[in-house]
């Protein structure tokens, strides 16, 4: 892949792209709305039996749920139709076909989540980031850390370092640096 770039490099080159950041905001508002489905599917074929991760799972699922009204608020808000666009998921195809449990679910998602976090925190922490965006980034980020320490502790360590090439293999596939 020869698009390789870091976060901070990539947003300086979204935020001055109108047609850039809107694709960005779609594709965040699919992702985080098809987010909650997934934990949930996923959380009923490994998670029966075990409450702590049940719970967790049911936590993390709705205030996904949330993040996508949150942002299809902030597109309607922009005069945009918050649609689930059908494309091709260039990050998720190895890291979903690593999930054999739910330790191993549990760390594709912490390591989905961590690097997403790195984008918003890039977003959040830039005074010149459109005040709308940012004010939806910056309630959105504490519960995605949230997620992350959650999905990691679910996870445990082994786990995480086993999908670790599965997430490198996903990363590649959007063009950022490990
Ligand atoms: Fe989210
Ligand atoms: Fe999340």
């Amino acid at each position: 892949m020869s698009d390789t770039r870091t976060s901070q490099q990539w947003w300086e080159e979204t935020r001055k792209d109108p047609a850039r950041l809107r694709d960005w905001l779609l594709d965040q508002y699919r992702g985080e709305a098809t987010a909650a489905g997934r934990i949930e599917a996923f959380r009923d074929a490994h998670a029966h039996g075990q409450p702590r991760a049940h719970r967790v799972l049911t936590v993390i699922a709705a205030q996904e749920r949330q993040h996508a009204t949150w942002v299809g608020g902030l597109l309607r808000a922009r005069g945009l139709e918050p649609v689930v666009q059908d494309k091709a998921e260039r990050y998720w195809e190895q890291p979903l076909a690593a999930i054999q449990d739910l330790e191993s679910g549990c760390a594709v998602g912490a390591h989905a989540e961590r690097m997403r976090l790195e984008r918003i925190e890039v977003i959040t922490s830039d005074p010149e980031a459109p005040e709308d965006v940012r004010a939806v980034f910056q309630r959105i980020l504490p519960q995605e850390r949230f997620h992350e320490r959650a999905f990691r502790s679910l996870a445990g360590t082994e786990a995480l370092e086993a999908t670790r090439e599965a997430h490198e293999l996903g990363r590649n596939a959007l063009g950022l640096s490990p």
